[in-house]
């Protein structure tokens, strides 16, 4: 019924911090990403190639992918929104990116200034010269289970898109956090016709709550790539009241109670999680890890 091992996806470093209003120092963000390279994750989303005007907190992000300490077999993978993003990315090392679309057009002009049609011409030139190097291009969609804006939309076109001109693997999020196990299960019976489920990533951000749910039904329909922020940090900076990602501990425990493997040592995790939280003062946003410090 469920897969026997789920590849976990750490976006904590970049969604779960690009949202931060004060400027979180490059060291304490280098020295997270290290810790979280010791937890035996096999993906760590690094930081942005975006524009430091539109996203300061990711300005660093030539000096993060340079100070951390790359662990063989490990992959760090960063965003690249254009030609100019890949081409700064792979300056400063890169060796896997990732192109971001929408299933709004809306959020597509608030989020990366352009139409999706326009996103579709700069995903189409990045990923190709990232072919040209071999570099890995993984795709995001957006707004899969709703958007700020325009409501309930499909994903399925732009998924579609983005796996035919060769990501390999696309990301359903749920950028507001507004899905619910029944709109989890019809998006991805959907998206499942025209994308291999192998090649299918789930993206939940716990607004409304709803995100282990919903990631519990995907894995129902054999999904096996979960998406997931150490300590549920986050929020994107162009969703109005989107929160944080589910959180990586609560993903853990909620997976290996069930029996399923991932390969990610869950204290070593926790230490993660309480290392940000103390450098940002904040208090965790992940369930377990408020359970096992007695908070
Ligand atoms: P733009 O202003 O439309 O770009 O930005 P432009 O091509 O018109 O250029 C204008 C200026 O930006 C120029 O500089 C360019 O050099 C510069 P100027 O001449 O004015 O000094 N520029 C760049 N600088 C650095 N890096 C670049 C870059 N490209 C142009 N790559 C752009 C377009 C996409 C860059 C901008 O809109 C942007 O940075 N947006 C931020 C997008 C972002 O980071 N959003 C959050 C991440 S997405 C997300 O969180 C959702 C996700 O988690 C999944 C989910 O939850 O659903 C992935
Ligand atoms: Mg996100």
């Amino acid at each position: 019924l469920y897969p026997e091992f789920v590849k976990i996806v750490e976006v904590g470093p970049r969604d779960g911090l690009q949202n931060e209003k004060d400027i979180v120092p490059t060291r304490v963000k280098i020295q997270l990403i290290d810790m979280l390279s010791t937890t035996g994750l096999s993906v760590i989303e690094a930081t942005s190639f975006v524009s430091s005007k539109w996203v300061p907190q990711m300005a660093d992000h030539t000096d993060v992918l340079q100070g951390i300490q790359r662990v063989p077999h490990v992959r760090y993978p960063v965003l690249t929104p254009n030609m100019q993003g890949f081409q700064d990315a792979v300056a400063a090392g890169a060796t896997e990116v990732a192109v971001f679309g929408s299933a709004s057009e809306t959020f597509s002009r608030k989020n990366i200034n352009c139409s999706i049609a326009e996103s579709m011409l700069r995903f189409e030139e990045v990923i190709s010269a990232a072919k040209d190097r071999q570099i890995p291009v993984r795709g995001y969609v957006s707004c899969a289970l709703g958007c700020p804006h325009e409501g309930h939309i499909e994903p399925t076109k732009i998924s579609k898109a983005l796996y035919d001109m060769g990501c390999y693997e696309i990301s359903l999020g749920d950028t507001i956090g507004v899905g619910t196990p029944s709109s989890m299960f019809k998006m991805l019976q959907k998206v499942m016709k025209d994308v291999p489920l192998s090649a299918l990533a789930v993206h939940c951000h716990d607004t409304y709550g709803q995100a282990l749910p919903n990631i519990l039904t995907a894995l129902q329909m054999g999904v096996s790539v979960v998406d997931s922020a150490v300590a549920g940090l986050g929020g994107c900076p162009y969703a109005q009241g989107s929160s944080g990602n589910v959180s990586t501990e609560d993903v853990l425990y909620m997976l290996h109670g069930m029996g399923i493997e991932t390969g990610v040592n869950l204290d070593r995790l926790l230490e993660a999680g309480d290392f940000i939280c103390n450098a940002l003062g904040r208090r965790t946003n992940s369930k377990v890890a408020q359970a096992r410090s007695g908070t």
